[in-house]
Order: structure tokens, then C-alpha cells, then sequence
């Protein structure tokens, strides 16, 4: 089973490396000796986390702005990260972004770019940089899911569902590429300490976001799924136990039990 023993000179394109979890996993890929492309589209964090970066070791650390909504940027994130870097070892998916809120409600270009951006840029940026991993017998593609991805998501239903399309794909591309030395997986957090609700405009809509995880630990879990060749990973044993009973129940039990979860005050009153 392919594994990733040490990030030690490995090339690794972070996306959404200006924020929370992608900002925290580069800063433990620096720690290792990693090389690093950084890419979001706040070039003033980016730069800021360049330095840190290789003040912490890393071997070499870029900025490279882009917006992931726009369609011709993962090919210039390709080409720019493999210019860089020679090649790239590790594709880190991180970038994304939610909207809280009942779905007529949400700006239509808002859900259009959330699923340039969740799905369809991780997908293109997969497509142009697994073939080298492949050619070199050894790399890595950690896509970003979340735990929203193992049930219907009210109030934020087309961010679960992009989600949910990233867990699966990931778990077929694992079983497609698992002897090929590519390994590649889901990292599905639970709540976490980012910025990603105040992005997504949760407010104070539910009170299940108020327990939050620190986000270098969710990084922490996400190397690891790489360096143990795992298919998929949660941190949070809570949350593990929680994904594991749902099988158990029936699937409108589970969504109704999401729908309350997610702060289900009765409609209209949800305005978000
Ligand atoms: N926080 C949670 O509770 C949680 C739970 C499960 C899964 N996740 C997932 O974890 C990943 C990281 O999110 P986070 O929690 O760390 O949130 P965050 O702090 O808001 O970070 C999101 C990152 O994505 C980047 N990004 C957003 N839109 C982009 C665009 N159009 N083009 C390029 N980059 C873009 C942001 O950078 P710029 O704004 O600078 O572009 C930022 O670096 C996301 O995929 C999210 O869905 C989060």
C-alpha cells in the first residue's frame, strides 16, 4: 500500500493556504522539510506564510495567488506549481468554501463558484498532476471533504453535497491507483476553529458550530492519512463514533436529526 514516509523534500501544492486548515497543514510541511507551492487568492497571507514557512525549514516556499472560481486557474496552478517545484509529489485539495442558508435564498453565483471551487477545481487540478505521480511510482492527493459529506446537509445542502462528491471520488480513486504508489485520500473534519463559518455566513444560526477543533490538529490528521496510506480520515473520535452509529438508522432519521442538528428552526423563520 502506497504511503507517504516523510514530506522531506517532497513538492507540495497547498490550495487554500491563506486560512485554517491549509494554512496549518503547510506550516507542518514546513516543519518537515517540505517544498512548498502556497495558492488562495489573499497574496499579502500567502507571502506572509511563505516566510514562516521557510523560517520553520521548509526547503523552498511560493506564493501563488489564484482564484480557484475562476475555470482557467487550476491549469496556471498546475504549470506555476510545477515550474516551481520541478514536479509535485503532494496535491493537498484544501481549498473551499460554504453557504449557511435555505438554498433559494443563497446567490446563485455564490453556489455556482462553490462548485467551480470544491469540486470541479480539485477534480481539474487531480487530472493535470496524478499522471507524473503515477509516472514516478510515488505522490500523494489529499482532497479536503468534510464530516457534511456522510449525510443530507440542510441549510447548507449544496456545500454537503460538494462534499459528499469528494469522499466518494477519493475512495474510488484510492481503490484505482492503490498499487500504483500514488496514495490518495479524504480528510472529513468536523467542526473547526477557521474561518470557515464566518466565510459562510453561520452567524448564530446553530449552536452545533460553538465546539470547535483546533485546526493544526485536523492538519495533523490529514498528514497522517498520507503518511498511513489511510482511504479516509476523521479527527475527533466523537465524531467517528457519531458517522459509524448513523449507518444503523435509516437515512430520513438521520437527515431529519442533520436538519435539527443544523439549528432546524421551522421555516420561514430561517431566513439565512
Ligand atoms: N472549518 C470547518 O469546520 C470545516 C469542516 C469540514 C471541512 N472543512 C473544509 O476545510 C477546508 C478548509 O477550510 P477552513 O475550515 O480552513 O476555512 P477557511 O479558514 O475559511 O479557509 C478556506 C481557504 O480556502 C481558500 N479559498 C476560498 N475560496 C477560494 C477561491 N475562490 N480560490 C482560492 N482559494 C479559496 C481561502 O483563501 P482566500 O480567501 O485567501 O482565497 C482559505 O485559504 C475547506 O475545504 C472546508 O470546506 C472545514
Amino acid at each position: 500500500m502506497a504511503r507517504i514516509a516523510s514530506f522531506k523534500g517532497l513538492g507540495c501544492l497547498v490550495t487554500g493556504a491563506s486560512a485554517g486548515i491549509g494554512r496549518d497543514m503547510a506550516l507542518q510541511l514546513a516543519a518537515e522539510g517540505a517544498r512548498l507551492v502556497l495558492s488562495a487568492r489573499r497574496e499579502d497571507r500567502l507571502r506572509e506564510l511563505a516566510e514562516a514557512c521557510r523560517g520553520l525549514g521548509a526547503q523552498a516556499a511560493y506564493a501563488i495567488p489564484e482564484d480557484l472560481a475562476d475555470p482557467g486557474a487550476p491549469a496556471r496552478l498546475a504549470e506555476m506549481a510545477e515550474n516551481h517545484l520541478g514536479h509535485v509529489d503532494v496535491l493537498i485539495n484544501n481549498a473551499g468554501f460554504g453557504k449557511a442558508g435555505l438554498f433559494h435564498k443563497a446567490p446563485r453565483e455564490r453556489l455556482l463558484q462553490m462548485i467551480q471551487v470544491n469540486i470541479t477545481a480539485s477534480v481539474d487540478l487531480a487530472h493535470r498532476l496524478l499522471p507524473g505521480m503515477l509516472d514516478r511510482n510515488m505522490g500523494a492527493v489529499l482532497n479536503v471533504a468534510s464530516m457534511a459529506a456522510y449525510q443530507p446537509a440542510p441549510y447548507t445542502s449544496v456545500y454537503g453535497a460538494t462534499k459528499a462528491f469528494l469522499l466518494e471520488w477519493s475512495g474510488g480513486l484510492h481503490q484505482e491507483y492503490k498499487e500504483s504508489g500514488v496514495i490518495i485520500s479524504a480528510l472529513c473534519p468536523g467542526v473547526t476553529d477557521t474561518e470557515f463559518f464566518d466565510v459562510a455566513g453561520w452567524g448564530n444560526i446553530s449552536g452545533f458550530i460553538n465546539r470547535r477543533m483546533p485546526s493544526a490538529r485536523v492538519a495533523t490528521v490529514g498528514l497522517d492519512a498520507l503518511r498511513r496510506g489511510k482511504m479516509e480520515a476523521m479527527p475527533g473520535f466523537q465524531n467517528r463514533v457519531a458517522i459509524f452509529a448513523q449507518r444503523f438508522l435509516p437515512r430520513t432519521w438521520v437527515a431529519t436529526m442533520s436538519r435539527r442538528l443544523m439549528g432546524g428552526r421551522p421555516y420561514p423563520t430561517r431566513e439565512r
